[in-house]
């Protein structure tokens, strides 16, 4: 089975291509991915051969090269990761997040319309459904109602492949995930910026009282989810995929926290950011319909993750650079 992964180089895009090579022998894997701060090559430079895995430096919006790359690999699916995905970039820049998530999206849903791709799986967000708080957690049906540039983005693209499937038949099926977290993240999200700080003994910035909530999902549990869809989907549904794991941020710095044995005074709380969303929250009955649940338990997949980044500090120290956290909260003490 031939697999082309927009974004593969990406932290769940990743993690997905080492979940497919280890489950199937016979998948042929073309990455593409545009290599953007948070797309590394380093992520999946073990098991790229050249052969049975590829990668092809290309940039979804780039028309040309991405349609003469389906052409040329003839993919059986097409799962595209590939997007911009900080909230906190989106609020300095929007631009990025609408040229990618929206116009790179709809690049990838009308080449797979003109070269009749069998399957696009189109990666979507649990942050299209907007702040949950107060509310039941959203099913499938629940109304977008997006808060950052990035989820407007993201909920843009995801309705641009609804539209697809409605008009043109497109066979595609839209995944929303809960938060991932796991080995290969980015830096600047939450749990590995907790981590490698704490490594530091550098202070943890927290946004306003830490009381947000979010549903955290192992990143391997989620590459599962996409694997039973591939195969049991239904195309031109979509499908949330929860962590069943609700936490609030403070009780995830703290969980890092106390894993790692250091002091919770570390903890410092800053100013929250615009738009911030309290809650996200979903049902899951179709995809624990098809079969699917999450099998890592929280404690054993934090652990994991800690684990991780404190044996693989070649990966994740050339990225401590003022150039890459110019938009964060204070990176240094
Ligand atoms: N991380 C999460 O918790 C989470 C939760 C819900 C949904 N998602 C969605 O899952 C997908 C993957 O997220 P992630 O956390 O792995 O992101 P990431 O930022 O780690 O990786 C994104 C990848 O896309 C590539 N990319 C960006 N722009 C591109 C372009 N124009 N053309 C080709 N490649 C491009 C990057 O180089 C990178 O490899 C995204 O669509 C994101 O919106 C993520």
């Amino acid at each position: 089975m031939r697999f082309l992964i927009t974004g593969g180089a990406g932290f769940m895009g990743s993690n997905f291509v080492r979940y497919i090579v280890g489950k199937h022998s016979d998948a042929e894997i073309l990455v593409y991915d545009k290599l953007t701060y948070a797309g590394r090559v380093e992520n999946i430079e073990d098991i790229l051969d050249g052969k049975r895995v590829r990668l092809v430096k290309g940039d979804i919006c780039d028309e040309g090269q991405f349609q003469e790359t389906v052409r040329d690999f003839k993919p059986d699916v097409v799962v595209n990761f590939a997007a911009e995905t900080h909230v906190d970039r989106s609020i300095n820049e929007p631009a990025p997040f609408l040229k990618t998530n929206v116009f790179g999206a709809f690049v990838v849903l009308e080449t797979a319309r003109k070269q009749d791709i069998p399957l696009i799986i189109h990666i979507s967000t649990d942050e299209v459904y907007g702040d949950m708080e107060g509310k039941p957690p959203a099913t499938e049906e629940s109304p977008f109602k997006p808060s950052s540039p990035y989820s407007a983005s993201k909920a843009s693209g995801d309705l641009l492949a609804q539209s697809y499937h409605r008009t043109y038949g497109l066979p595609v099926i839209i995944l929303r995930p809960s938060n991932n977290y796991g080995p290969y993240q980015f830096p600047e999200k939450l749990i590995p910026k907790t981590i490698i700080r704490a490594l530091y003994g550098y202070s943890i910035p927290i946004y306003g009282r830490g009381d947000q909530v979010r549903d955290w999902l192992y990143v391997e549990d989620f590459a599962r989810a996409v694997e039973i869809v591939i195969f049991k989907g239904k195309k031109g549904e979509a499908y949330n995929i929860p962590g069943f794991n609700e936490k609030t941020n403070l009780e995830v710095v703290k969980t890092i926290l106390k894993a790692m044995n250091k002091p919770l005074s570390l903890i410092k709380h800053v100013e929250d950011r615009p738009g911030h969303d309290r809650r996200y929250a979903m049902r899951g009955d179709k995809i624990l319909a098809l079969g699917w649940k999450p099998k890592t338990p929280w404690e054993e997949g934090i652990r994991k993750t800690i684990e991780w980044y404190i044996s693989n500090e070649w990966w994740w120290k050339p990225l401590l650079s003022d150039k890459y956290f110019s938009v964060e909260t204070p990176w240094r003490r």
